[in-house]
């Protein structure tokens, strides 16, 4: 089993920086996800940990050993990829038993743990075909067979999900967090949907232009998020920002031309500008007289809860509201925003307050 950490990690692609000075540690067994924006440096700073691209300055250290100069293969980590990456003149089987031949792994061994594997991964079936007579689901298990066959001490994941349809990806997600369990090994898995990276993973790393936003559990970046960046990234749909002025002493603000009492003071003075986080659940139906008028202008059923696209003023936002409210576009909603549960931000600098 093996930690994985980076210290002051810098990529430079010739007079392009690619990655900030990224210092991060990841527990034995643990799995983390990275998330961010494409072209935030996720791929670069996961291949820089397997050793498939040089770092330019700073240590990674893979089980408390620094492996700056340890080329992949004696790193003893495995990597998916979003492409598969399959041999394809090679049988499944071949496939997945071809990193262990190439390290001398007797063949009879080859042969039981390439099974072993199959067995884990539901394709035994398939041990004969061609990667060209396999569905992409399909190929990504064979991809995956490939990586735990090894047994590594860590698994790196890039995308891996990302050429699938929408149903084949719940399914794989599953299937990922499975192995996870089943093995316990250190995983780390790059994507830019944040809702895989949330239900995966036991911690999310918010990368944005090669720097490290945010780290935390989904629910700590869920209810905490340290900024409008964050904020909007995570959750699906986002948090609504309803822009306000401070009124006093840190508790009073005017949120669109209402005054409500946060039940936690800010530190910040009267006048500031504020913009106010309130996820799409923040919202409850109030008395007409009492309820911040929303006009609905596009309704969103979704069996389950129902989602109200609705102007405040001039700022649209989404309320989810449960189905036994039979909402119209054209209905005027009187909101009322549940104070337990906003995020405040600086309207110029978008942190947390
Ligand atoms: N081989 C390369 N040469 C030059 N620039 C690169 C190379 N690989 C990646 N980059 C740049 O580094 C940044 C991060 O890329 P990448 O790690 O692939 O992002 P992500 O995986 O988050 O989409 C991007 O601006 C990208 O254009
Ligand atoms: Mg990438």
């Amino acid at each position: 089993m093996a930690s994985i950490s980076l210290s002051g990690v810098i990529k430079d692609y010739g007079v392009v920086r690619a990655i900030h000075g990224v210092d991060l540690e990841i527990a034995d067994g643990e799995f983390v996800a990275f998330v961010g924006p494409s072209g935030c440096g996720k791929s670069t700073l996961l291949r820089m940990i397997a050793g498939l691209e040089e770092i330019s300055a700073g240590t990674i250290r893979i089980g408390g050993k620094i492996v700056n100069s340890v080329p992949p293969r004696e790193r003893d980590v495995a990597m998916v990829f979003q492409d598969y990456a399959l041999y394809p003149h090679m049988t499944v089987s071949q496939n997945i038993g071809f990193g262990l031949k190439m390290r001398g792994v007797p063949p009879d061994e080859i042969n039981s743990r390439t099974r072993e594997a199959a067995q884990t991964l539901q394709i035994e079936p398939l041990l004969e075909r061609r990667p060209s007579e396999l569905s992409g689901g399909q190929r990504q298990r064979v991809a995956m067979g490939r990586a735990i066959v090894r047994r590594p001490q860590v698994f790196l994941f890039d995308e891996p999900l990302s050429n699938l349809d929408a149903k084949l990806r719940v399914e794989m997600r599953t299937q990922i967090k499975r192995l996870h369990a089943l093995f316990g090994r250190t995983t780390v898995y790059v994507t830019h949907d944040q809702v895989e990276a949330l239900t995966l993973a036991d911690r999310a790393v918010i990368l944005k232009d090669g720097r490290l936003i945010q780290q935390g559990s989904p629910i700590e970046l869920y209810e905490q998020p340290q900024s409008r960046f964050v904020a909007e990234f995570i959750g699906s749909p986002q948090m609504n920002m309803l822009p306000g002025i401070v009124e006093g002493d840190g508790r009073s603000v005017n949120i669109a031309g209402r005054s409500e009492l946060l039940l936690e003071p800010i530190d910040a003075p009267r006048g500031q500008q504020i913009l106010v986080g309130i996820r799409p659940e923040g919202f409850h139906l109030t008395d007409k007289e009492a309820g911040m008028p929303a006009a609905v202008e596009v309704v969103e059923p979704l069996g389950s809860d129902t989602m109200a696209i609705c102007k405040i003023g001039n700022v649209t936002i989404t309320v989810r509201l449960s189905p036994e409210h039979r909402v119209r576009t054209g209905d005027t909603l009187p909101l009322a925003i549940d104070l337990r549960k906003v995020s405040v931000f600086d309207a110029q600098s978008g942190k947390r307050i």
